[in-house]
């Protein structure tokens, strides 16, 4: 039972710091749902292994957002994994956390929920001694691109045809230790 203050704080601070939803680690159970919420939200889809691999190797920042009082319910995913490449300029190879994947489901945004995935993976990602993050996304999707740049994500690259329709990427990176 909640008290008459409760009850009025809940009222009044409805905001981005009160939501519904929380963000926990996703597990084995969950990548079905994933799975699902990848298929709906995204032309991009993967095999199952796919998703088992990311979760096997980069557990730490494969989130899941949930509503507060249904855990098994998922609202969205994010996951990352971590590529070795050259640098730019030299043949030295560097670690790069690479977004792999970001959605929330269509009823559920715009209430921060992607945020708070970006927020709570990348100190994550980042301890696997990367030196840049790195995404791609698609040139029209104005949605995402406006959210990685809140992140600092500078669009680095166009990649031609990057996707199977024939539409253009952004490549776009946020490198470590320059600001
Ligand atoms: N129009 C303009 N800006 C937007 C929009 C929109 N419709 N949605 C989000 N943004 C930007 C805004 O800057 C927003 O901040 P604000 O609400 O204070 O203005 C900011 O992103 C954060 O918004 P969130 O509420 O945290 O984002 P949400 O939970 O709605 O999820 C996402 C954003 C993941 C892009 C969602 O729209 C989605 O799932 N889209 C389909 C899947 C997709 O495109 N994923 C990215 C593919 S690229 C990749 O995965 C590497
Ligand atoms: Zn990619």
């Amino acid at each position: 039972m909640g008290t008459d203050k409760e009850s009025k704080t809940s009222f009044f601070h409805r905001s981005k710091n009160d939501s519904s939803f929380m963000v926990r680690i996703c597990t084995d159970d969950d990548l079905e749902r994933v799975k699902q919420v990848n298929e709906q939200e995204l032309p991009e889809d993967y095999p199952f292994f796919f998703y088992k691999s990311i979760l096997d190797n980069y557990p730490e920042s494969f989130l899941v957002a949930c509503p507060k009082d249904d855990f098994n319910q998922i609202l969205g995913y994010i996951m990352w994994r971590v590529e070795r490449t050259s640098s730019k300029n030299s043949l030295r190879l560097l670690n790069k956390g690479h977004l792999v994947s970001i959605a929330v489901s269509g009823d559920y945004r715009r209430q921060g929920i992607a945020t708070v995935l970006l927020a709570k993976s990348m100190p994550e990602i980042q301890k696997q001694n990367i030196s840049e993050y790195v995404l791609e996304v698609r040139v029209s999707n104005y949605s995402a691109i406006n959210l990685y740049e809140a992140f600092k994500f500078k669009t680095e690259g166009i990649k031609k045809k990057y996707y199977k329709d024939g539409e253009n990427a952004y490549f776009m990176v946020h490198k470590l230790n320059e600001n």
